[in-house]
């Protein structure tokens, strides 16, 4: 066996990240298997061209042939699934396509890791680690004054997005119940940060602020999420892989929980600032307030108390310096936005808003 990793869905937002943040501090080789999807883009991974320790792999987590051979070929220490469909409001109009990624393509993923794993020889046997990279969502919305969600809360999904990332942790586990297979759950809150696709709130707010465009909030806006900033994510996800116990979950959050009208003045305020609108209009004079998602959960919040306790993780960056920094980040790659959207992402955006317009 090799010290290399196999991660899925690299090109992605996570990922990506992951993978530029693994090569500069671990070192060691990566393959990365994507089928680059319109939320996959080989530019956020442009400056890993010519370095010999990324190696990238265009194909889908459901061949579990191509899988097998990569594994074969490689012989990696950990896998590390990213690989999903993962916009809420894209899995209400197309749910298909979430349990194709997240549910059979999972279950490929694993099946061809158990066959690879079971003729590891003893040693490399007891060190292969499955990560699969899960989300808070699996456990639903919370009220208000709930406690935040904890390793032990019953899974409740609400969407079929949520719904599809549940199904995979119950796969998961139970590969790790009935074969052994050394697999562990990581349950995140909601991340922003450079390299996020412009659909999801935070860049979609950034970029149609900066060109005047309507900013689209749904229902009253008061729906709360615990921000996370992407590379504390990425270095939770190490740690786990490094120390995390085989078939245990671990939840990682912000401990930073924002309404989304609150996140979106915090970004207006920002651009503001940065475009020197002290005077005239504010960019928050661009709220719009729009039908709500439907089956939208409330408030979601991470308690993580386990991963702080077990691994001693915490985040480390702050959202009010967060947030400067991506919404700086954006200004700044401009170019990179303009490359990753599509006509298809256009018309997702004039069909998905067409009541903001
Ligand atoms: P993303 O949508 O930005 O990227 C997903 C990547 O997976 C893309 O590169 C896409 O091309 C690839 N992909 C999709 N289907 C594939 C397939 N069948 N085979 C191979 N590659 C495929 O997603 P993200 O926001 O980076 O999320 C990554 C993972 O983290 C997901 O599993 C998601 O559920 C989880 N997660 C995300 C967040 C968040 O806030 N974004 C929070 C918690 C957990
Ligand atoms: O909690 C983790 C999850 O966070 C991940 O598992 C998902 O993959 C990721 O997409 C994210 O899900 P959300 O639905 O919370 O993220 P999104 O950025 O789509 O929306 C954040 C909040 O903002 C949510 O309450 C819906 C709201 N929203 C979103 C959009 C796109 C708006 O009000 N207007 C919008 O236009």
């Amino acid at each position: 066996m090799q010290n290399h990793i196999l991660v899925t869905g690299g090109a992605g937002f996570i990922g990506a990240n992951f993978v530029h943040r693994w090569i500069a501090t671990e070192g060691t080789n990566v393959i990365n298997l994507d089928s680059l999807t319109y939320a996959g883009n080989l530019n956020s991974l442009d400056s890993l061209r010519n370095d010999s320790r990324h190696s990238f792999v265009r194909g889908d987590v459901k061949d579990q042939d191509l899988v097998a051979q990569l594994l074969r070929k490689y012989r990696p220490r950990a896998i590390v699934h990213f690989a999903a469909e993962t916009h809420v409001d894209r899995a209400i109009v197309h749910p298909e396509e979430f349990i194709q990624t997240n549910v059979i393509g999972t279950f490929h993923l694993l099946e061809a890791a158990r066959r690879y794993w079971e003729g590891l020889r003893s040693d490399s046997h007891s060190r292969f680690v499955f990560l699969y990279v899960s989300t808070d969502e699996v456990y639903g919305s919370l009220g208000p004054l709930e406690s935040p969600f904890h390793e032990t809360t019953p899974y409740a999904p609400s969407s079929p997005y949520s719904a599809s990332k549940a199904a995979g942790d119950h796969l998961v586990h139970a590969y790790y119940q009935t074969y052994g297979l050394p697999a562990v759950i990581t349950h995140c809150s909601n991340n922003y940060g450079p390299f996020q696709f412009p659909e999801k709130l935070i860049p979609l707010i950034i970029l149609n602020a900066t060109r005047g465009l309507p900013l689209p909030v749904y229902g009253d806006g008061q729906q709360v999420r615990d921000w996370l900033y992407v590379t504390d994510h990425c270095d939770a996800i190490r740690l786990v892989l490094a120390q995390g116990r085989p078939g245990e979950t671990y939840n990682i959050g912000g401990c930073n929980q924002k309404t989304n009208l609150e996140v979106v003045n915090v970004i207006c305020g920002i651009l503001d600032e940065l475009r020197q609108r002290a005077v005239g209009p504010r960019h928050s004079s661009l709220i719009t307030h729009i039908k709500d998602r439907p089956g939208h959960d409330r408030r979601y919040a991470i308690d993580t108390t386990k991963i702080l306790r077990e691994l001693g993780w915490r985040p480390t960056e702050y959202f009010e310096s967060g947030i400067r920094k991506t919404v700086e980040w954006y200004l700044q790659n401009l170019d990179w936005v303009n490359e990753v959207v599509t006509g298809q992402h256009r018309e997702w955006v004039r069909v998905q808003y067409a009541s903001a317009s």
